[in-house]
């Protein structure tokens, strides 16, 4: 492996063998496999998780890392092609990324999108353009459209919650103060369906999710023998969920105008999953969430705190999952 940059990349049996080396290395350790290993993580967007998890699976297998965040103690990093240098931005990723290869075995960026042209968004312009100047093993630690250490720790999540194949999951969309990216939202969609999933994307209108992202869930359904429907009516998706899935996204229907995309989410405040969103839903109907969430806005306390949020876990098997994707990449054959 010499990239993990999109769940797609893989099939449907090198995803599962990835959560059963995650396993494998969570019941027995190997605290020296990737000793005198570097990892780098530039962060263009802030983290919680992501940032703590690689680093902490990084040190468990025996290696070290750095973590580099443009404005906060090193330069800010300039991304735009052709401009003339005279802002806040004292170095280019030109150079900037390439160094920071040098210094390192493998090399992780998160750049979310821009979020004003959806096209420019689709088609992952700025993450490829950092992709393209690294010659080492390199990891997404989320893109515009993608989120594959989320995915890959949330399908390891629903394995061991026990949540069969062919279950229904619903991904719903919840409400946020403000626009916020479809990179887990696209992760998370395509990764129900690789895994065989009945999925339903709730979401209300004007939230659609893009063509091009539902033609991949789609195809990646149609592998699996999953399947995928799209819908604004929350009785008709939540009846027999077996997940609820929630998420704050953008509207795509305004996408970058940020002012028609908070007067369509004003009427949306209802968007708060419940207790009674369970009601017609299986009954031990787990509730998801990537985090960080904001309480009361998009998940309530009383689902937080219940015995049906699965979310501390998904965000512990963030460490597992990553530290398999460092193995593959680093980990040389004995
Ligand atoms: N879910 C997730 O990626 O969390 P962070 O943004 O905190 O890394």
């Amino acid at each position: 492996m010499q990239r993990f940059i999109d769940l797609a990349d893989f099939s449907r049996d090198e995803v599962q063998a990835l959560v059963a080396l995650a396993q494998r290395l969570e019941t027995s350790p190997e605290p020296q496999a990737l000793a005198g290993k570097v990892l780098g993580l530039l962060f263009m967007n802030p983290s919680l998780r992501t940032l703590a998890s690689f680093q902490a699976g990084m040190a468990k297998l025996g290696g070290s890392s750095f973590v580099i965040t443009p404005g906060q103690g090193t330069w800010q990093l300039e991304t735009r092609r052709g401009v003339v240098m005279n802002g806040a931005a004292a170095e280019h990723i030109r150079e900037g990324i390439p160094v920071l290869a040098s210094y390192c075995d493998a090399l992780g960026i998160r750049a979310f999108a821009e979020g004003t042209d959806l096209a420019t968004d689709l088609a992952e312009t700025r993450f490829n353009e950092m992709a393209k100047l690294v010659d080492k093993p390199l990891i997404n630690l989320e893109s515009a459209m993608n989120h594959p250490c989320q995915a890959l720790a949330d399908w390891k999540t629903l394995d061991e919650t026990s949540v069969p194949r062919k279950a229904k999951f619903v991904l719903s969309w919840v409400s946020h103060p403000k626009a916020l990216p479809l990179a887990v939202p696209a992760a998370t969609a395509h990764m129900a369906a690789l895994r065989g999933m009945e999925v339903v994307v709730l979401r209300p209108d004007g939230f659609a999710l893009p063509d091009a992202i539902m033609q991949k869930v789609r195809a990646a359904a149609a592998s699996a023998g999953g399947s995928l429907h799209e819908t604004a009516d929350r009785a008709e998706a939540l009846d027999g969920a077996t997940v609820i899935y929630a998420k704050e996204w953008g509207s795509t229907a305004k996408y970058g105008d940020e002012d028609a995309d908070k007067e369509l989410r004003r009427g949306l405040k209802d968007w708060c999953v419940r207790n009674d969103w369970f009601e017609r839903t299986a009954t031990d109907c787990r509730l998801m969430h990537c985090l960080p969430v904001r309480r009361n806005s998009a998940i309530a306390d009383e689902v937080l705190d219940g015995p049906r949020s699965v979310v501390l876990r998904q965000a512990y098997n963030r460490l597992p999952a990553e530290m398999a994707v460092l193995y593959r990449l680093l980990r040389k054959p004995a």
